[in-house]
């Protein structure tokens, strides 16, 4: 007989979501904490992380909050040092946090395309070497789930070359850490999401977003919770042989 799927239960684990005070992250801190984890919510707005901890913590679940800047490397190793003291080496890490302004591509600055790098690519390398670290030493494998963009897919708007060139960046990290993690039992996934009316989504600055991105997608809207069902798939036990692989939700766009 067939022994059973580890299952998609994340009951007893410790899952660390950055950029989690807001939008997708929050969505996804919410989804990983129902289905029974630990959740740690990094983000740079703590009072917002706090917030949404307090709120998983009053519908009983396990989370808490810490600052971190995703900009600033001592931030990131100081904020990774400190969850693992405190819980452990997390089971998975969700490197979700971003920026998504926009600057038309002729009147691209190098300042803009680096802080959007720093955050959205450097942040991501560094947070998974910290924490791909601690889940080595701890022997148990794990799960990194990066948060991509369907951008990667071509339903682009005006303005996100800064934006589309950090989340390439992030898919070839994925890609390269898959190889690199796969010996430690270590998955490396990416979920690129489709448009989702978050606060980040709605105040990004930048030209009006015109172009091909703004046809309506034939299955609906996204909402965080979409972008968490598939968070979670890839965070589970029972997706412990899916590896470097791209997932995106985005609600059809790329049929239309
Ligand atoms: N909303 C969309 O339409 C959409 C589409 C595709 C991809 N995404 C991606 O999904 C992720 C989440 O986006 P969202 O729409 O929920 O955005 P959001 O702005 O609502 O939330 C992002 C969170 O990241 C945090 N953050 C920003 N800079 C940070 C830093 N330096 N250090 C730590 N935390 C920081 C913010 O405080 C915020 O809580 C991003 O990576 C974004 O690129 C979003």
């Amino acid at each position: 007989m067939q022994q059973d799927s580890p299952g998609f239960s994340l009951s007893g684990r410790l899952a660390l979501v950055t950029g989690g005070a807001s939008g997708i992250g929050a969505g996804i801190a919410a989804s990983f904490a129902r289905s029974g984890a630990t959740v740690v919510i990094a983000d740079i707005d703590l009072d917002g992380a706090a917030r949404v901890a307090q709120e998983l913590v009053a519908a009983g679940c396990s989370a808490s909050a810490r600052r971190l800047d995703l900009g600033d490397e001592k931030s990131i190793v100081d904020a990774c040092a400190d969850v693992v003291d405190r819980y452990g080496a997390p089971w998975v890490l969700v490197n979700n946090a971003g920026l998504q302004d926009r600057e038309s591509f002729l009147e691209g600055t190098a300042g803009e395309w680096d802080r959007m790098n720093r955050v959205n690519a450097r942040g991501p390398f560094l947070m998974t070497r910290e924490i791909g670290r601690a889940m080595v030493a701890a022997g148990g494998g794990g799960r990194i789930v990066n948060i991509g963009s369907a951008v990667l897919r071509g339903s682009i708007v005006h303005g996100l070359a800064a934006y589309a060139g950090s989340k390439g960046a992030l898919l070839g990290l994925s890609g390269a850490l898959a190889f690199e993690l796969a010996e430690h039992g270590i998955t490396v996934n990416t979920v690129l999401p489709g448009g989702v009316a978050t606060p980040g989504a709605i105040a990004a600055k930048g030209p009006p977003a015109a172009g091909p991105g703004r046809r309506p997608p034939p299955l609906g809207v996204c909402e965080p919770a979409d972008i968490a069902a598939a968070a979670l798939f890839f965070a589970s036990p029972a997706a412990g042989r899916i590896t470097n692989q791209v997932l995106a939700v985005d609600a059809g766009f790329s049929v239309t």
